[in-house]
C-alpha cells in the first residue's frame, strides 16, 4: 500500500515528484524516495520517515535538473520501514530503478532463484526481486524487459521503471493495484491516484491490468503483454485540484467533515428527478427486481458500518433479506450466493484488497454485483456489473467521514428505490422519504454549526482511557462507527454495544466516571434505551446522550444531551454520526495526535 508517481518532460522532475508524493501520502507514509537520471547516471535518494524527511535529505544535496524520475511513498508490508527498504529499488549495478505498490506473493522463490544466480539483495522487500529480474531480462528494450519481468510475478503490482540507459523514456504497468497515466503537453506522468498529477493535467488514461505503458515526453503508448497496441479513451477529470487539498482547514478530516452537507447534497439531489429516485444505467428496475431474493452487503471498516445501516433499511423498507459481511470473512466462508443474489460491495477507494477479492468470489458464484464506490474508475468500480458512485470527492484523511455519510445517502436512496419497485411502499410514502432526503444537507449544516459544543466535550473528556457507545437498532450501527472513529484517531479505547447486550458482560466495566455515549434517536426503541441508560447511570457512568430535538426526557438523566434536528427515524443515522466524528476529531487534536495520518493506519488497504 504505497504511492507512486513518475514524470518525463522538459521540466525539473524533482518538484513534480515531491508535490505528487505529497498528494499520495495518504496511501502510505513510513518512508519515501525518488530516482532521477543525470548525465546518464541514476540518482537514488530515499529515507525512512515522512516526505518532509526526504525533502530535508534532498535539500542537503545538489542533484541538479533531471527531466525524468520516479517517486514513491511507502507503507511497509515486507521489511520494516528503513532507508534500505524504501523505494526505489535497483539492480546491483544501479542501472535500473523501480518503484512498486502491491505485494509480490512469490518473491521468496524468485529471491532464491536470483540469489542462486549471484544476485545480492540490499533490502528485505518483495519489490527488490523486480529490479533484479529486470536486470536478468534486460536486452536493451524496456518494454520487453518489463513484459518478461511481470510474466514471473504472482500477486499485485503497480510498477514504474527507469534505466540510466534510457533517459528519454520509461515504462510502467499495473495488476490489482491502481495506476493512472497523466497526459500533458510535452510531458507525461504516472501516478497511483489522480490528485498527484492534477496540477499538471486533467487528461488521464485509466489503466487496466497488465497494460504496459511506454512514456516519452512527447507521447504515451500502451500495449498488452504480446506487444499488441491498445487504444484507450481519455478520461477528463472534472473536479478541482483544490478539492484534493485542505482548502484552509487545519486538517483534511475537518475539511472533509465540513464538506458533508455539500457532498451529501450532490449524492442525493442529482439522483432525484421529478420527485423520483433515478439511478442512471442501473440494471435493477421494475422488471429485474423480482430476480433478487437475497442481498449480501460486503465491505471493510466504515464502509461496513454503512452496510449495516443499509441492511436495516433494505429489510425494513423493501423486505428483501440482507446479510452484511466483513469482506475478509466473506471471501473465505463459503457464502451461499447464486444468480438470484445481489452483492452490494461498498468501498470508498474501490481498491481495498479484501473487498475486491470478495467481489471476485461472489462473481465466481454467479452473484450480481453492485458497487457503491467513491473513486471513479477504481478496480471495484470496473469489475462490478453496476456502479453507483458516492460523489464525495477525494477523501484524504485516513478516518472516513464524508465517504461514510455519502454511503449512507446511497443506502437511503437504494432502499427507498427497491421498496418502491417492489410495491412495499406507496408512491406517497416514497415521496415523503424523498422530501426528507432532500432536507438532510440543511440539517447536516445545522449540526456542523454546533461544533463548539462538541469541542467543549472533547476538552472535558480527551484524557479518558475507555469510552463506551450504546445504541439500539440504527443507533447501534452508528455507535459502531462512532467508536471506530474515536479509536482510530484519538487512540482512546472504546467499544460499541447494542444497549440490550451490555448487561451480558460488559457492564462489569462501567464504574464511577466511565464515559458513555448513549444514542437515543429511535422513537420505537426509546423506552428500552432509557432503561439501559439508567442501568449505566446507576453504576456511575457519565452520560452524553444524542437525541432528536424535542426529547425532554433525557435532560434529567444525561450529563449532556446533544440534539440533532428532527428527522424521520430511519434517516437519523446520517445526523447522529456527525457529533461522534467531531468528538473523535477534537479529542485527537486536543491530545496532539496526527489526525489525518493516525499511527499504523493507511487510507487505502490494498493488501490482505
Ligand atoms: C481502511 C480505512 C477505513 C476504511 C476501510 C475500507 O481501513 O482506514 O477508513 O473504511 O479501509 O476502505 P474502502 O476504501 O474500501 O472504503
Amino acid at each position: 500500500m504505497c504511492g507512486i508517481v513518475g514524470y518525463i518532460g522538459s521540466n525539473d522532475a524533482l518538484p513534480v515528484l515531491i508535490n505528487g508524493l505529497r498528494k499520495l501520502e495518504y496511501r502510505g507514509y513510513d518512508s519515501a524516495g525518488i530516482a532521477t537520471i543525470m548525465n546518464n547516471e541514476l540518482n537514488i535518494v530515499k529515507t525512512k520517515g515522512r516526505l518532509s524527511d526526504l525533502e530535508e535529505k534532498l535539500n542537503g544535496m545538489n542533484l541538479g535538473k533531471s527531466t525524468i524520475g520516479i517517486g514513491h511513498t511507502r507503507w511497509a508490508t515486507h521489511g520494516a520501514p528503513s532507508d534500505l527498504n524504501s523505494h526505489p529499488h535497483t539492480n546491483m549495478s544501479k542501472t535500473i530503478a523501480v518503484v512498486h505498490n502491491g505485494i509480490i506473493e512469490n518473491y521468496i522463490e524468485l529471491k532464491e532463484e536470483l540469489q542462486n544466480k549471484g544476485y545480492k539483495f540490499a533490502s528485505e522487500t518483495d519489490t527488490e526481486v523486480i529490479a533484479h529480474l529486470a536486470d536478468m531480462y534486460y536486452n536493451g528494450d524496456l518494454i520487453d524487459t518489463l513484459i518478461k519481468v511481470i510474466s514471473r510475478l504472482k500477486g499485485s503490482y503497480a510498477i514504474g521503471m527507469i534505466s540510466n540507459e534510457h533517459p528519454e523514456d520509461f515504462v510502467a504497468v499495473r495488476k490489482d493495484s491502481p495506476l493512472i497515466v497523466g497526459l500533458g503537453t510535452g510531458e507525461n506522468f504516472i501516478a497511483s491516484d489522480i490528485p498527484a498529477i492534477l496540477e499538471h493535467t486533467r487528461k488521464i488514461y485509466l489503466l487496466e491490468d497488465n497494460e504496459i505503458v511506454h512514456l516519452t515526453k512527447s507521447g504515451v503508448t500502451i500495449c498488452d503483454i504480446n506487444k499488441n497496441k491498445i487504444t484507450k479513451e481519455i478520461f477528463n477529470v472534472e473536479w478541482d485540484v483544490e478539492a484534493a487539498e485542505k482548502g484552509g482547514y487545519e486538517h483534511f478530516m475537518l475539511k472533509e467533515m465540513n464538506e458533508q452537507p455539500k457532498v451529501v447534497h450532490d449524492t442525493i439531489a442529482q439522483r432525484i428527478i421529478n420527485g423520483k429516485i433515478n439511478f442512471e444505467n442501473f440494471s435493477v428496475n421494475r422488471d429485474t427486481i423480482k430476480d433478487i431474493n437475497k442481498i449480501f452487503i460486503v465491505a471493510c471498516g466504515s464502509a461496513y458500518h454503512a452496510g449495516m445501516v443499509g441492511k436495516y433499511l433494505i429489510e425494513h423498507l423493501a423486505e428483501i433479506p440482507v446479510e452484511v459481511d466483513i469482506a475478509s470473512e466473506f471471501r473465505y466462508r463459503n457464502p451461499i450466493v447464486d444468480e438470484k443474489t445481489l452483492i452490494i460491495i461498498i468501498s470508498q477507494s474501490g481498491e481495498t484488497a479484501d473487498t475486491l477479492a470478495a467481489l471476485r468470489e461472489a462473481k465466481k458464484r454467479n452473484g450480481k454485483i453492485l458497487a457503491i464506490v467513491n473513486v471513479v474508475g477504481s478496480s471495484i468500480a470496473r469489475e462490478a456489473d453496476d456502479v453507483i458512485y458516492t460523489w464525495a470527492g477525494p477523501e484524504i484523511a485516513v478516518a472516513s467521514t464524508k465517504a461514510y455519510t455519502t454511503q449512507l445517502s446511497i443506502m437511503y436512496l437504494l432502499s427507498t428505490y427497491f421498496a418502491e419497485l417492489k410495491g412495499k411502499i406507496t408512491t406517497n410514502e416514497a415521496k415523503k422519504l424523498v422530501d426528507e432526503l432532500l432536507d438532510i444537507p440543511e440539517k447536516l449544516k445545522s449540526v456542523m454549526s454546533r461544533a463548539s459544543e462538541i469541542k467543549e466535550l472533547g476538552s472535558k473528556y480527551y484524557k479518558e482511557r475507555d469510552i463506551f457507545f450504546l445504541g439500539r437498532g440504527l443507533d447501534y450501527m452508528v455507535a459502531m462507527e462512532g467508536s471506530l472513529k474515536l479509536k482510530e484517531i484519538s487512540y482512546i479505547h472504546s467499544e460499541a454495544y447494542a444497549a440490550g447486550e451490555l448487561k451480558h458482560g460488559t457492564i462489569a466495566l462501567i464504574e464511577q466516571g466511565t464515559v458513555v455515549f448513549a444514542l437515543a434517536t429511535q422513537e420505537a426503541l426509546f423506552e428500552k434505551m432509557l432503561s439501559n441508560i439508567k442501568e449505566v447511570k446507576a453504576r456511575g457512568a457519565s452520560i452524553i446522550a444524542i437525541a432528536q430535538e424535542g426529547n425532554e426526557q433525557l435532560k434529567d438523566i444525561a450529563d449532556h444531551v446533544f440534539y440533532i434536528p428532527k428527522i424521520e427515524d430511519k434517516l437519523a443515522s446520517i445526523l447522529t454520526v456527525v457529533p461522534l466524528q467531531m468528538f473523535a476529531y477534537y479529542c485527537a487534536t486536543i491530545k496532539g495526535c496526527d489526525v489525518d495520518k493516525p499511527r499504523n493506519l493507511a487510507k487505502s488497504v490494498t493488501v490482505e
